[in-house]
């Protein structure tokens, strides 16, 4: 790490674990906490600087673990709070971070409030509404798809903007802010090193709760170009100016990262900020095409805003809800290239369990065994990028995510991943596992990479050039004629490429090099 330890986040590379796809110890067919700590060994050898934990808390799984019960336990399918002391500290006995996923937009139907609140008790800590219309109180829908209220009983309706058993709390009421005060404080008493805030933009609502007036298509569809009354609100930035001295108060530079769906560059830097959050992902990255053009204005518009919140931008390509990238792309060869431009920006890189195995998006799961509560609505479905991780041996066996004998993994694996098992790559010198723990190392150890300043240099349209210094070039081919680094008055020897060269001069299609001036 090249930071102070205060500052550790700013260039570094965080590995998103889902623990329910990542390794089974207990043999039960779902990823825990134990599976986790076991394989320890190799996220450090992967040359990971922290690790960021999507929920293990109790849950009753509507949405994976994002439809929080209880915030202060974990989930006995994932382990016990123990299993994740442990966790924690053979992870910092190992130098690595760990980052835990904080879900305060919504608590699941299954918490004691929501419970109470549908008894008629404490209701005003969620959002319940009546409605003259007999139909629901406003026109704002799920972003799972259909209306965002669901009506109880005694006729009220209750606010979701997620699942109907993700109900939205109300964060004008004083005592969910003291709770999440006191749940960061939990989490940061047991050694955690940063929260990965979600939902970060929808805690506070427009108010009055007004509509959001007729569209084309669905609502969801306006994210991230338009404002909605349920998202961004100002209001938002108070609870973080409420959280940040908290984080402050504890040793060792404790962090945290807003998934934030925004319209623009400079909406996103409002979370950033000494008084507010450490940093946000930068989804414009991974909503780019793989074409010079797009990357080279992604970039700039990061790279601007990072310099005026005073805080390095993040990087991210694939996670959770998002198709894996080699399937956006088309190709490994353009995965690997993107990762391997990615992993030269400055700032910090954040990266989903498997990538490093090239894995694709598993397009042909059963419809009866999707899970994500967006595809019975939307058709749409995330599970595709949540099939669990494979190991070692082969298909029959579950692929080594479990010990011998185990149930079957919770979602299916297709047979081809055979070869894409860590066991099956780990040896193999031009495997993309290989290529990202060469990636990982050079980028520790070279002077240029991590933080620092990025300056274009000349090149042709569909090639990317830029240089970091001290020292380095980054070359990224994103066209259908190979190009050559002389061409690009690059001369130089090539310290790691995406791709095996043929000629060391010459960068193909969908490939990037980086060079050591
Ligand atoms: C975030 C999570 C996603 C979840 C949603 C509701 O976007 O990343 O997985 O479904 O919030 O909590």
């Amino acid at each position: 790490m090249t930071n102070s330890d205060n500052d550790w986040w700013r260039d570094a590379v965080v590995y998103q674990v889902y623990p329910r796809s990542f390794a089974d110890a207990d043999g039960d067919g779902t990823g825990d906490l134990r599976g986790v700590r076991d394989r320890l060994g190799y996220l450090g050898r992967l040359g990971v600087d922290a690790i960021w934990l999507s929920p293990f808390y109790t849950s009753p799984l509507h949405d994976g673990g994002y439809d929080v019960a209880d915030y202060r336990d974990v989930d006995p399918r994932f382990g016990t709070l123990a299993d994740f002391d442990a966790l924690v500290a053979d992870a910092h006995a190992l130098g690595i971070r760990v980052i835990v996923d904080l879900v305060p937009n919504h608590t699941s139907c299954e918490h004691p409030w929501f419970r109470e609140a549908l008894r008629g008790i404490g209701r005003d800590r969620y959002i319940f509404r009546d409605s003259a219309t007999g139909g629901p109180p406003n026109d704002w829908e799920s972003i799972f798809g259909g209306p965002a209220w669901t009506q109880v009983e005694d006729g009220q309706w209750y606010l979701h903007l997620f699942d109907p058993t993700q109900p939205d709390l109300n964060w004008e009421h004083p005592e969910v802010r003291a709770e999440f005060r006191d749940i960061l404080r939990f989490w940061l008493d047991r050694g955690v090193d940063g929260f990965r805030v979600d939902v970060a933009h929808g805690m506070v609502k427009a108010h009055g709760l007004p509509d959001v007036g007729p569209k084309e298509g669905r609502q969801a569809e306006m994210l991230g170009d338009e404002t909605v009354p349920y998202f961004d609100q100002d209001g938002v930035h108070e609870i973080y100016r409420e959280w940040r001295p908290i984080l402050d108060s504890y040793p060792g530079g404790r962090m945290a990262v807003a998934e934030a769906w925004v319209s623009s560059p400079a909406r996103l830097a409002r979370y950033i900020g000494p008084d507010e959050l450490h940093q946000a992902f930068n989804f414009d990255f991974l909503l780019a095409g793989f074409d010079a053009k797009s990357f080279r204005e992604v970039i700039d518009k990061s790279l601007t805003e990072a310099r005026i919140v005073g805080a390095p931008t993040t990087w991210v390509l694939s996670n959770h809800d998002v198709k894996r990238h080699v399937t956006r792309y088309g190709s490994l060869a353009r995965a690997r290239a993107a990762t391997l431009l990615m992993l030269a920006l400055p700032g910090s890189a954040y990266l989903y369990q498997g990538e490093e195995l090239g894995l694709p998006e598993v397009l042909d799961l059963p419809d009866e065994l999707r899970e994500d509560p967006a595809f019975r609505r939307t058709g749409d479905s995330r599970d595709g990028c949540r099939v669990p991780l494979p190991w070692s041996g082969t298909a029959a066996g579950g692929f080594g995510f479990g010990p011998p004998g185990s149930a079957p993994p919770w979602l299916p694996q297709p047979e081809s991943w055979a070869a894409l098992t860590v066991e099956a790559q780990d040896r193999d010198p031009g495997s993309t596992l290989n290529l990202y723990r060469r990636a990982l190392r050079i980028r520790r150890e070279h002077p240029a990479l991590g933080g620092g300043t990025l300056t274009w240099l000349a090149s042709p349209e569909e090639v990317l050039a830029l240089q970091r210094d001290p020292g380095l070039a980054v070359v990224v081919n994103t066209g259908e004629q190979a190009v050559a680094l002389a061409d690009l008055g690059l001369a130089g020897r090539v310290l790691l490429a995406s791709e095996a060269l043929d000629d060391e001069g010459v960068v193909p299609p969908d490939t990037t090099v980086w060079v050591q001036l």
